[in-house]
Parts: structure tokens; C-alpha cells; sequence
């Protein structure tokens, strides 16, 4: 109770510094500097009625954007149904990065994070919220200073206005980025997801209707109010709308966060963005998103990389992590890879996920695998899990089956 209503930035610095070395910060734009390049005038127009919440979700709306986290829900559609439940509504910002080979919000909060602060009051205002909560990994500590210097600075320059902005430290666990256990989490409680429905929209965050966006979704508002929506809409390629910021690694030349047309294929983004594969390797497959959206094969490198495009395939895009594989790297090992982690990181809440993951594993060690059980409890996980983390947890295993059998045990 006391973290939760802990109310000034200037508390939250003691507290987040307190007898730890201060972490070596980048060069980034703070307050001044991203005031001199006009930022939250924006905050002012929607303030100062210029901007009507109607104008403003409707721009997000037409601009295509969806949740970055990795869901890929409408923006404009979560805003709007947050807006219309009944008040007080709290914001909460899910900057709690932790799904593996994922890193583009830290770079998002090293590189401008007046940028998502602006998002973030942009969003209170919107759900007449006086509230903003951000979890922000522990991990990040050099984020976590940024935004302590910055949130201080945005309340001592009077821009906060009627918003206080909460910063909290996750405290290393990959089940608080599930955003009903953030909630529990920022609640003070041990993080277990919660049913849904309801949705945290309608009982979010101390009962509250809450909006909650992920860093990089309240990144791009100022862009796509600004520029306008078409700006944004039209950097998708082969359909898709807006851009991705992909975090690529693996097998390439040049790893990073890579920003690149939503609807770009793996091929091309090795190619254009990556400097191609790296020296001698010759690319054997690919995981779209990070340790829970399966994993591909090169033959199937030039489908476009975006929400809803490969679930026909048993994978998806989530939060853009793309890790490149090549030949001689053992899909087996990466599927057992990825179990151990989610065995390792399962909340145990729930049987399906709890068991499955540890039977999973146990029955991965044999030298010859029992397929057909295999697949049974892949199913029962799948099926029964309360959230995506035990639903998810098998989509490695089931991509191995189904595309490298020469791997199979
Ligand atoms: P989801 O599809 O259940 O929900 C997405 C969002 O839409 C949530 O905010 C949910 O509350 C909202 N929503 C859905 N239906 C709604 C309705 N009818 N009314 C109101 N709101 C509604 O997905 P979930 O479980 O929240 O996220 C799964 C994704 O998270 C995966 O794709 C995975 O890639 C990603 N993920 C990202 C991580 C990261 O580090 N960025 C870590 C782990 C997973
Ligand atoms: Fe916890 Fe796994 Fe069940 Fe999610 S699926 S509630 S992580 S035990």
C-alpha cells in the first residue's frame, strides 16, 4: 500500500537509486531538448480542447496502430472502451520487456523517452485518468534513472499537470508482463494472472477500469497525431500498416532494433536491415516473436511478418523478437530451450501449465521422445492454461515436430 501510493518522483529517486552505483546513461533528449523539438505541444492541444478525444482516437484508428506488446489489439478500440466505463480510470504501462531475444522498448526509453511520456499523459487525459503507473523492468536500471530524472523534471516544470506518473520496479519475474498479473503485482500482491473476462479495461487496477499499453504503443501517439495517420499507416508493406520495431538476433551481421514496414518478410528484413546472415551461415529458420511464437523454417521466409499472418502456421509475430537460426543449429535443443524457460518462469497457478511444462521436459530427455504423449499434453497446456504463458508455452515444441522433423529424437 505504501509503493502504491507513493506520490512524488523526487521519493521515487531516493528509492530507486538508494546505495546502488548510478548506471552509465546515453545520450538522450531530455526535457529541454525535447521541448525544442515541439514535444508536448500535442499534450497542450488535447489540454486546451484544440483536440478533441474524438479527433484523437479516430487517428488512431485510421493509422492501424495495435497493442506492441505483442497482441496486436486495436489501440483506438482499447481506448474507447476504457473511455466509456464508468470512472475513476487509471493508466498502467506495461514496461516490464521480458518475453526472451525482446529488447525494443529499452531502446525506446534510452533513445527518447520523452516520447512515451508524452504518450502516457496524452493517454491520462484521454481516460480523464489523474493516475499513470508505469512497471517498469528491474532490470532496465539505466531506463529506470531516465525516467526518474524525467519524471521529476516534468513535475517541476508543470507539466504533469493533474497526472501523477507512478514509476514501480518489477522485480524479475517474466509472469509480471502478463498484464493481470501486473495488475496484482502493482497491487502488492504476488503476480498470478487473473481470469478474463473482465478485462482489465472494465476491473483493472484496484477495481478500476485501467487502460494499459505497452511502451512502444504509447511511443508512436505524438508520430501518428502529428504526422497523421496516413504517415503511419502507409510504412507497412504487403498489406500490413504502420511499422514494427523488430529485435533481431542470431545468425546475422548486424543484430539490433531494426524499425521496418509491419508486413516485412524475414528474408527481407536479414537482408535489407541486417546486413544479411552472418558470415557463413546459411539460414536454417527463424522464431518471429520471441520464445512464444514458434518457430519457422527458411522455406517459409518470405511470409510477411505481421499480427494475424502467421497463426495459419502455428506461430505469430507477438512483440516482434525475431532470432535467426541457421544450419548446424539444433531445433531440438531451441525447443527444449525454450521449455526449460517457460518451466522456469510458470507462476503455477494452474495445472496444465505447472505439470505440463515439467512432464514436457522430463519426457524431452529421453533418448527416444514418446511423440504421441508429447503432443497430448502440448494440448492440454494449449488448451486449459489460464494465460499465454502456459497457452504459448509448447508452440516451439509443436513448430519442431511440424517443420524439422530430422531433429525430432
Ligand atoms: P490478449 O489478446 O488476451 O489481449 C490483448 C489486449 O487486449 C489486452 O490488453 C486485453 O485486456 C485486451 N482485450 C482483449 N479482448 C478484449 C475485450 N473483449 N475487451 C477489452 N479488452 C480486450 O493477449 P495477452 O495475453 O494480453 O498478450 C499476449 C501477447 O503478449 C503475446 O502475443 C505475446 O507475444 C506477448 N508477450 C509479450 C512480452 C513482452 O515482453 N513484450 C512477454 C510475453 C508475451
Ligand atoms: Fe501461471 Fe502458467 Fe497458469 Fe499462466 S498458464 S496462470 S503462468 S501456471
Amino acid at each position: 500500500v505504501e509503493r502504491a501510493t507513493a506520490d512524488s518522483a523526487a521519493a521515487a529517486t531516493e528509492v530507486a537509486l538508494k546505495g546502488e552505483a548510478p548506471p552509465a546513461l546515453p545520450d538522450y533528449p531530455d526535457l529541454v531538448r525535447y521541448r525544442a523539438d515541439g514535444g508536448y505541444r500535442l499534450l497542450e492541444s488535447c489540454r486546451s480542447g484544440t483536440l478533441s478525444f474524438e479527433t484523437l482516437v479516430e487517428r488512431l484508428e485510421k493509422s492501424g496502430l495495435r497493442g506492441l506488446g505483442g497482441a496486436g489489439f486495436p489501440t483506438g478500440r482499447k481506448w474507447r472502451f476504457v473511455r466509456q466505463e464508468p470512472g475513476p480510470r487509471l493508466v498502467a504501462v506495461n514496461a516490464d520487456e521480458s518475453e526472451p531475444g525482446t529488447f525494443k522498448d529499452r531502446h525506446f526509453l534510452l533513445s527518447d523517452p520523452h516520447r512515451m511520456l508524452e504518450g502516457i499523459l496524452i493517454a491520462a487525459w484521454a481516460m480523464e485518468a489523474d493516475e499513470a503507473y508505469i512497471f517498469l523492468r528491474d532490470e532496465y536500471a539505466d531506463a529506470r534513472a531516465i525516467l526518474t530524472r524525467e519524471i521529476a523534471a516534468l513535475e517541476q516544470a508543470g507539466l504533469a499537470g493533474g497526472t501523477r506518473i507512478i514509476l514501480r520496479r518489477g522485480a524479475g519475474a517474466y509472469i509480471c508482463g502478463e498484464e493481470s498479473a501486473m495488475l496484482e503485482s502493482l497491487e502488492g500482491k504476488r503476480a498470478l494472472p487473473r481470469h478474463k473476462p473482465p478485462f482489465p479495461s472494465q476491473v483493472g487496477l484496484f477495481g478500476r477500469p485501467t487502460l494499459i499499453n505497452n511502451v512502444e504503443t504509447l511511443f508512436w501517439v505524438r508520430d501518428i497525431v502529428e504526422k497523421g495517420p496516413d504517415w503511419f499507416a502507409e510504412g507497412g508493406r504487403n498489406g500490413s500498416k504502420g511499422f514494427r520495431s523488430f529485435s533481431v538476433s542470431g545468425r546475422v551481421r548486424e543484430p539490433g532494433v531494426k524499425i521496418a514496414p509491419a508486413g516485412i518478410t524475414a528474408r527481407e528484413l536479414i537482408d535489407e536491415f541486417c546486413g544479411g546472415m552472418a558470415d557463413g551461415k546459411v539460414l536454417k529458420g527463424y522464431l518471429p516473436g520471441g520464445a512464444s511464437g514458434g518457430i519457422l523454417p527458411a522455406s517459409m521466409a518470405d511470409l510477411p511478418l505481421d499480427f494475424g499472418t502467421l497463426e495459419a502456421h502455428g506461430c505469430f509475430i507477438g512483440s516482434a523478437a525475431v532470432i535467426v537460426l541457421a544450419e548446424g543449429d539444433d531445433i531440438a535443443d531451441v525447443a527444449r530451450n525454450l521449455m526449460e524457460f517457460f518451466e522456469d518462469e510458470s507462476c503455477g497457478q494452474c495445472t496444465p501449465c505447472r505439470v505440463g511444462a515439467e512432464k514436457t521436459l522430463a519426457l524431452m530427455a529421453a533418448e527416444r521422445w514418446d511423440r504421441p504423449l508429447l503432443g497430448e499434453v502440448a494440448r492440454c497446456m494449449t488448451d486449459a492454461s489460464i494465460c499465454g504463458l502456459g497457452q504459448a508455452a509448447p508452440n516451439g515444441l509443436l513448430s519442431l515436430f511440424r517443420y524439422f522433423p530430422e531433429d525430432v529424437r
